[in-house]
């Protein structure tokens, strides 16, 4: 008999029956482990110059690039819902793009503006400036290119520079997103020389060459640029302990955070650095990511607002302290309805 077997089968469970505190919401919220916050939100902009403009991308649905009027109407709307801190990315125009890179280091370029304009109009907001040249460089490569190959030391040169102009237009974190070796050392040393000893540098430590980027690369304008791929410098995605190396030496160098970026697929990356490191971790939640919520829930995969929020929880629960997130805004103004 049905009910027989049932009682005769199940003994072994003795009583641990672990759907017992699913049962009601109310538990559900009780045993929760993690949570996600809107300080746990970072929020990634592209800019763009001209006045009341913005523009789509069409690889990223529903992200514009915005001009700096509006990037400072999009501080304060990020500010109000509590998301600390802005990552800015710009894109530079064909014609100020040159193979040394130049503009990088340009006091008055357009991602120094940006960081101005905000930083006067919204002070209580962090701004974090990305360090690489492939915003400004004509090859679309993070460093200077001779004969082929990216030059590393040469690289850290100008990103030193690059970084400095930032931080003195307003920048409270510089990011170096190039993956040179030895850059974290070399824009620490500079910044603390300089009166700058007060910024933070949030080390794109664990960066892997990876497709996800694609949007991003349309968004900035270096998509049709890019010659090659960024395998010499950026990681071999097949590679978890050389992660740890490089989280290992930015620390030693001095970052006071470190990234691990794509996300959803490199959890497990997260979670080693979270069990080997005592820093603040973060992810980024790259334009690719994005780009398969938005086209996917489009297509009527599955629904976009609950995709956005359950990929973000598993960030926090893989360890991060933070992400960085496309859905940053979005996800902040509905954690605080
Ligand atoms: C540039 C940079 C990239 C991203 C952030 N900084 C692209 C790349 O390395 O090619 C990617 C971010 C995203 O895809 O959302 N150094």
């Amino acid at each position: 008999m049905a009910a027989d077997w049932a009682k005769h089968d199940m003994a072994f469970l003795d009583g641990r029956r672990l759907r017992r505190p699913r049962a009601a919401a109310w538990s559900r919220a009780m045993v929760r482990e993690t949570s996600l916050s809107t300080a746990d939100l970072i929020w990634p902009i592209f800019v763009i110059d001209g006045q009341n403009e913005r523009t789509a991308i069409k690889t990223m649905p529903g992200v514009e690039r915005l001009s700096i009027d509006l990037a400072v109407a999009a501080a304060k709307a990020a500010r109000d819902a509590g998301i600390p801190a802005m990552a800015l990315f710009p894109n530079t125009p064909g014609h100020m793009r040159s193979e040394g890179g130049e503009e990088a280091f340009n006091p008055g370029n357009l991602m120094c503006r940006a960081l101005a304009a905000i930083k006067s109009a919204v002070p209580d907001i962090g701004l974090i400036a990305d360090v690489a040249l492939d915003e400004y460089s004509s090859d679309g490569q993070d460093g200077l290119v001779r004969d082929g190959h990216v030059l590393n030391d040469e690289t850290i040169a100008v990103m030193v520079q690059s970084a400095l102009v930032q931080a003195k237009a307003g920048a409270d974190i510089i990011a170096p997103s190039d993956m040179m070796d030895g850059r974290v050392f070399a824009i620490r040393q500079a910044l603390d020389q300089s009166g700058f000893d007060h910024v933070q540098i949030m080390s794109y430590a664990a960066k892997y060459a990876s497709c996800f980027y694609g949007p991003f690369r349309e968004a900035v304008g270096t998509g049709a640029r890019l010659k090659g791929d960024k395998r010499t410098y950026q990681m071999d995605f097949a590679n978890s302990d050389e992660a740890m190396r490089e989280i290992a030496q930015d620390i030693d160098e001095g970052a006071d955070s470190i990234m691990v970026k794509p996300g959803l697929p490199y959890l497990d990356i997260v979670r080693r650095a979270k069990d080997n490191f005592n820093v603040p971790i973060y992810a980024y939640q790259v334009s690719g990511e994005y780009a398969m919520i938005e086209f996917a829930s489009a297509a009527g995969s599955f629904d976009r607002q609950a995709a956005m929020v359950e990929s973000l929880t598993a960030f926090k629960r893989a360890g991060c302290d933070g992400v960085l997130s496309y859905f940053a805004l979005e996800a902040a103004r509905l954690l605080n309805e």
